[in-house]
């Protein structure tokens, strides 16, 4: 079981830290029998899972229903969970009672957007036990601030902001910060300039670790090709082509064949 403690270790070592989301019990299993340290259970479920346009629709029920269905199939990666938009703004009690339904669903830590208003719940969780992975630059529950899914930390004022804000969430006590969609250069000054790991996605490789979507990584979005995707397969002309090939087999009368029959 990899800790949020190892997660330090790794960064003083230099071993890159790899995460990937997960949304589900059989992708949840596949991950468990990988190499990958640890697993994000990202509102982007909202996406990728439910077809909505951005993380907003995310609710609780969604990600407890997600985080426990990763739980059941997962042995041994920390599982972190993505708190719903909004969720840690809405006063002590409903913090706590979200941190608790997702943590009691299988979660081992929670991840909370932006810094701001923000930092004052995550100390608040820190302080009582949770750990609390931070994520900074292009917080996609801010999407409709920031008119779209854009680069962060292109202009001076943006890049000093997001600096100071990874300071604040340090302070606040988070074990890792997740950079989204800054320039590499920002994101390494970044994760040298602060004591806790950083996981990037789009933010270059001077970073302590990186988090792909999984459908991205897969190949299962076609059309969604942003440029710090890496594809490692091409896995919906794979289901396409086998879905065609079942169609095909089903219309030439060859499918079932005799030992699939009983
Ligand atoms: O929800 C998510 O998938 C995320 C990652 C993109 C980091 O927050």
């Amino acid at each position: 079981m990899k800790s949020i403690t190892e997660f330090q270790e790794f960064k003083q070592k230099g071993r890159p830290i790899s995460m990937v989301t997960c949304y589900d019990y059989l992708s949840a299993r596949m991950i468990s029998q990988s190499d990958i340290d640890a697993v994000l259970v990202g509102d982007s479920a909202a996406m990728v899972m439910h077809g909505f346009r951005n993380t907003v629709n995310a609710g609780l029920e969604m990600m407890e229903f997600h985080v426990s269905a990763v739980a059941r199939g997962l042995a041994g990666n920390l599982i972190v969970a993505d708190m719903p938009f909004l969720s840690h703004l809405k006063g002590k009690l409903p913090l706590m009672e979200g941190v608790d339904r997702l943590m009691k669903a299988g979660a081992n830590a929670v991840k909370i957007e932006g810094a701001g208003l923000t930092a004052k719940a995550i100390s608040y969780l820190v302080k009582s036990d949770v750990p609390v992975m931070g994520h900074l630059g292009l917080t996609p529950q801010s999407v409709n601030k920031f008119g779209g899914f854009r680069l962060q930390g292109k202009e001076n004022g943006q890049r000093t902001r997001i600096m100071e804000d990874a300071r604040i969430l340090e302070d606040a006590g988070v074990f890792a910060i997740v950079l989204e969609m800054i320039p590499a250069d920002l994101a390494g000054e970044i994760t040298r300039s602060i004591t806790v790991p950083t996981i990037g996605i789009g933010a270059g490789n001077g970073t302590s670790g990186q988090i792909l979507v999984w459908h991205d990584l897969l190949g299962m979005n076609p059309g969604f090709e942003p440029r710090f995707v890496r594809k490692y397969i091409d896995g919906a002309s794979m289901i396409k082509n086998a879905l065609n090939q079942y169609n095909a087999d089903i219309k030439a009368g060859s499918f079932p064949a005799q030992k699939e029959s009983y």
